[in-house]
């Protein structure tokens, strides 16, 4: 499952010992004969006899034959240029990673064979790689059993092409995203027992290494600063919550930050409005937004982003308990506005509303992007490929979009508006934490814009896309990572520089 892989480039390499890998366009003559590896065309005959055309989805994995310095040929498909998305090289890299799983050594040809890679393609097809080769076996006591790798043992990949160098310093970004999402994959994947508030914490201050300035609020500082709303979802555990503040200062010192925010649910039972029992082990992942937050981070730091970035996660664990808040509480939230807790499950939100507000009153950032596995409703409406996205500003909305195209984390707008507004109306107080039956994700992005003052803001509910996600070319993990491409993408594209 989990490997080390090591990745480097070059102009030229002999595959001895290793698996040599070409990928293969549809249609198209295969490329192994270019590198003289073939003399005896015992590629072309196997490739015949297996009708093996390149098409996508589709390798041809042959020994190589006696007198060959290799001791596998891998040929992969990679289908119609035509058909390529944006994301085409790093699903190809995820792809070769799964096919090569227990190979010590890899040779990827990517001159001659077709398309043609660039600098910054060969780059993203090594970080397809990393991510694929991700793993969560921390708690697999034998390993190296069967025909997996062992831990230690690692992988050697070299990717060579005549961009070499360009590819390689390509890569000192992609090293970077590669690290953050896996972070962030691991922090989703980590049961609750080990990863509470405080754990989740003492991994935000981790990024001090990097350079990132973080500061940990205590519930003392918390009820100081009035976050009754956060406090009310936390003062049913055991465990005390944490509010971690990340400071990246890549710009200067005069440029206003961007901000990220995120939902850090520990683990959610849903508290005296209890969840049923089947599935209920998957809230372990109800903090995936601010996994993604820290995993962004943690990009940010490593790449030396050229740009002042904050992360905020509010971090709590949500359990029933003779402490715990009941329905029908009324809190006061750090806003000053009131709200009446008709669900206890409906605790993100509330978590957020408290981290949002003091993220716009402390920084007043230039954007304030939250992330959240906030509601089941959005994966009604949207289903696994899409994370829920509810803006109040039309450019951040539209540059989350193209981010999410050009990553393949996928993005969908979805509508605000001042009737779904009404629906959160309190008779009681100045807001409940629930609406009606329907659009239960809309009513979610509702409240939550009550505490964004008139800050640019995007929302995106990420219940469907952070955890059990489907397997794909470049993830094998429960926990996703979903989130960090994105918006290391979005900074990159927009406010760098
Ligand atoms: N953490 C859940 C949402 C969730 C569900 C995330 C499934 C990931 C997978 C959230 O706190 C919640 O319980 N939401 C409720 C809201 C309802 C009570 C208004 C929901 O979606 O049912
Ligand atoms: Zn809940
Ligand atoms: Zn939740």
């Amino acid at each position: 499952m989990s490997r080390k892989i090591e990745i480097s480039f070059a102009r030229s390499a002999k595959p001895s010992g290793a698996v040599a890998v070409f990928p293969v366009a549809e249609g198209l003559q295969f490329p192994a004969a270019a590198q003289g590896l073939d003399p005896g065309g015992t590629l072309e005959k196997a490739a015949g006899i297996a009708s093996f055309k390149g098409k996508s989805s589709t390798n041809l994995d042959i020994l190589a034959p006696s007198g060959s310095s290799a001791d596998r040929f891998l040929l992969v498909g990679t289908g119609k240029a035509s058909a390529h998305g944006p994301d085409f090289w790093i699903k190809l890299g995820g792809t070769i990673c799964s096919a090569v799983h227990r190979a010590r050594k890899v040779v990827v040809y990517l001159d001659g064979s077709d398309p043609a890679a660039t600098g910054a393609d060969a780059a993203d097809l090594a970080l397809g790689m990393l991510l694929r080769g991700y793993g969560f076996d921390r708690y697999k006591t034998r390993k190296g059993d069967a025909d997996e790798a062992g831990d230690d043992e690692r992988q050697k990949v070299t990717i060579v092409t005549s961009t070499a160098a360009a590819a390689k310093k390509a890569f000192e970004a992609g090293a970077a995203v590669a690290a953050g999402v896996n972070l962030a994959r691991d922090l989703v994947n980590e049961p609750a027992n080990h990863l509470g508030p405080i754990e989740f914490a003492a991994r935000v201050k981790d990024l001090e290494k990097l350079g990132v300035k973080v500061e940990i609020l205590t519930e003392r500082e918390m009820r100081k600063l009035g976050m009754g709303a956060l406090l009310g979802v936390a003062q049913g555990s055991v465990r005390p919550p944490r509010l971690g503040i990340m400071r990246w200062n890549g710009g200067k010192a005069k440029d206003k930050p961007v901000a990220f925010i995120g939902k850090g649910v520990v683990f959610d039972t849903g508290g005296i409005s209890m969840k049923p029992a089947a599935g209920m082990e998957d809230m372990k992942g109800d903090m995936g937004g601010a996994a993604a937050v820290t995993g962004l981070m943690h990009v940010l730091a490593a790449r030396k982003a050229a740009l002042n970035a904050i992360g905020v996660v509010g971090l709590v664990e949500n359990m029933p308990d003779g402490n715990a808040q009941r329905p029908g509480d009324i809190v006061t939230s750090m806003s000053g506005q009131t709200i009446e807790v008709l669900n206890t499950d409906a605790e993100g939100r509330l978590v957020l509303a408290d981290a949002l507000w003091y993220c716009a009153e402390r920084f007043q950032p230039r954007f304030m992007v939250d992330l959240a596995t906030l509601t089941g409703a959005i994966m009604v409406a949207l289903g696994k490929y899409h994370a829920g996205l509810f803006s109040n500003d039309d450019a951040l909305a539209d540059n989350l979009a193209a981010a999410g195209l050009a990553t393949g984390e996928r993005v969908w707008r979805m509508p605000l508006g001042s009737e779904y507004d009404k629906l959160i109306d309190s008779r009681i107080a100045d807001m409940k934490n629930i609406g009606g039956r329907y659009g239960g994700a809309i009513i979610a992005a509702q409240f939550l814009q009550r505490f964004v003052k008139d800050t640019p803001w995007a929302h995106l509910d990420i219940a469907g896309t952070a955890l059990g996600s489907p397997a794909s070319e470049i993830n094998d993990s429960w926990g996703s990572g979903f989130g960090v491409r994105l918006l290391d993408r979005l900074v990159r594209d927009h406010y760098e520089g």
